[in-house]
């Protein structure tokens, strides 16, 4: 079943148009944006990784949905679930991730599409807990994480296995959110 839509006050996540595709390659061209990243991509590879991501969420009940302010902006960026299974300590996982055009920075919008999707991950497909991680410096995207309610614990600190050893952004940190109805309902262990 293909993703549905999602809405809240101010946000439609939706399925990606074709008319997004140019607003994405400037986006992911952007210094600021991709501060935290390996590299800004080319168009080819903003193209390339905006099919990837449309795939996912016509095949899958979730994905990281496009981003539109409701008669604002047609689309400010990403924000949604995906599936993680490079090795790691805490993989296979379903991660929360965003990355939003610097322009719609500020306003709330990753936060209020974020809770959204906190929402639907527990509420509709039942997930036991949903992670997500950033390099280390990454700041704001910390902050959004800490504002979502998810927990940081140095423990679980990791090199990211997809980045050169030495790289300065290789150091991960990893937030948890585990969904509170199914930790409610899990079983008492007998004394
Ligand atoms: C991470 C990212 C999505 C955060 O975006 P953001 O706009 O700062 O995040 P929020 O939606 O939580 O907005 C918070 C800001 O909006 C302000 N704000 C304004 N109106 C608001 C409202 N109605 N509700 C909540 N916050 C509001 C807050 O005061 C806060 O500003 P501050 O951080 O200056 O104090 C963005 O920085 C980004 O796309 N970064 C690049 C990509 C990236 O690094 N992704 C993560 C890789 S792991």
């Amino acid at each position: 079943m293909p993703a549905p839509s999602l809405t809240t006050k101010r946000l439609l996540l939706r399925r990606w148009k074709e008319e997004d595709l140019p607003l994405f390659a400037q986006m992911n061209a952007d210094e600021r944006v991709m501060q935290y990243f390996p590299s800004i991509l080319s168009v080819e590879e903003s193209n390339a990784l905006a099919e990837k991501i449309q795939k996912e969420l016509e095949e899958k009940e979730y994905g990281l949905w496009a981003v539109e302010v409701v008669d604002v902006a047609p689309f400010v960026g990403f924000v949604g679930l995906h599936d993680q299974d490079f090795p790691a300590a805490f993989t296979p996982c379903t991660e929360i991730g965003w990355r939003l055009d610097f322009e719609y920075w500020g306003n709330g919008y990753a936060f209020e599409a974020a809770q959204k999707v906190v929402e639907y991950a527990f509420d509709t497909l039942k997930l036991p807990e949903i992670v997500s991680f950033t390099t280390a410096a990454n700041q704001r995207s910390r902050t959004l994480m800490k504002k979502l309610g998810m927990t940081y614990n140095p423990q679980d600190d990791f090199q990211h296995p997809k980045l050169a050893v030495n790289h300065p952004l290789r150091p991960h940190v990893l937030y948890r959110l585990g969904n509170p109805a199914i930790s409610a309902t899990k079983p008492k262990r007998k004394k």
